[in-house]
């Protein structure tokens, strides 16, 4: 399967929907405090998305059960809203994809509950900036090696880890299509990206060592020694300059600062 070229009206109803998950992230981002179960935050994510005339996409997506995946603390991704409050010191990842129109949307951001420790706000920062220093390479000509190598070396600089066995993907008509995007590998390898292509790049970086499990649920995926890990993810559309990034996570830090 060769990558999908979109035109310019195609990626004008990705971004609809890319920013209708950045409004999510933005909403959710109102009610994360201590005390607070994901649960609550599930339901009103399906509710506010539904209301915009969207379709919560990764619900009933392979059988994943809920609209958003929320990944706190030793949770890399796809975990599970659940019962269980929100705690002062908690870093949470909420990951969220949404069709409308025919057309997919898919960014992810990692939150602090309250006051969280230093090294892992640092390990917040690194993972972020890795995703920009990711964005810098995704252009008409590079390949995806070159997105990958860049995040690859940002977070191992700063002796982070990176997680393998998931990786950025296409994005558009579907959740998920080619070219896979991984976060590490060599300059100038991978599949060559093109004009028109639309990708999301996602890098999920941990404090400590980068091995994972998985969960009996079988979806939830943790790492091993039990340290935190961070999620950033935006949906981008390539042009022969900078990309497009489609979903905006200006929407949610306007929320956070105001907070
Ligand atoms: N948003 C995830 C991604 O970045 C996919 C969620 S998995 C699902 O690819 F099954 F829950 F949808
Ligand atoms: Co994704």
């Amino acid at each position: 399967m060769t990558p999908r070229i979109y035109t310019g009206e195609e990626i004008e109803k990705i971004r609809e929907s890319a920013l209708l998950v950045s409004d999510t992230l933005a909403e959710v981002a109102k009610m994360i405090a201590p005390g607070v179960k994901t649960i609550e935050l599930d339901r009103m994510a399906e509710a506010f998305i539904r209301s915009k005339g969207g379709v919560p996409a990764c619900k009933g997506y392979e059988g994943f059960p809920f609209t958003l995946c929320i990944s706190v603390n030793e949770v890399v991704v796809h975990g599970f809203p659940s019962e269980k409050p929100l705690q002062e010191g908690d870093i949470i990842s909420v990951d969220c994809v949404i069709e409308k129109d025919g057309y997919h949307g898919d960014s992810a951001y990692t939150f602090t509950v309250g006051k969280v420790e230093e090294p892992v706000l640092n390990l917040l920062t690194a993972t972020k900036e890795s995703l920009y220093k990711g964005i810098e390479q995704a252009r008409a000509g590079n390949r995806t090696g070159d997105i990958g190598n860049a995040v690859q070396s940002h977070v191992e600089a700063r002796g982070y880890g990176v997680v393998r066995e998931l990786c950025g993907h296409g994005v558009g008509a579907r959740m998920h299509e080619k070219p896979d995007v991984l976060n590490y590998g060599k300059k100038s390898s991978g599949t060559l990206l093109k004009k028109g292509m639309v990708i999301a790049v996602e890098p999920m970086i941990t404090l400590g060592k980068r091995d994972i499990g998985i969960a009996r649920n079988g979806w939830e995926v943790y790492t091993r020694d039990g340290k935190p890990a961070a999620h950033f993810e935006h949906s981008m559309a390539i042009t022969e300059g900078a990309a497009e990034v489609l979903s905006d996570f200006e929407r949610i830090e306007n929320i956070l600062k105001s907070k």
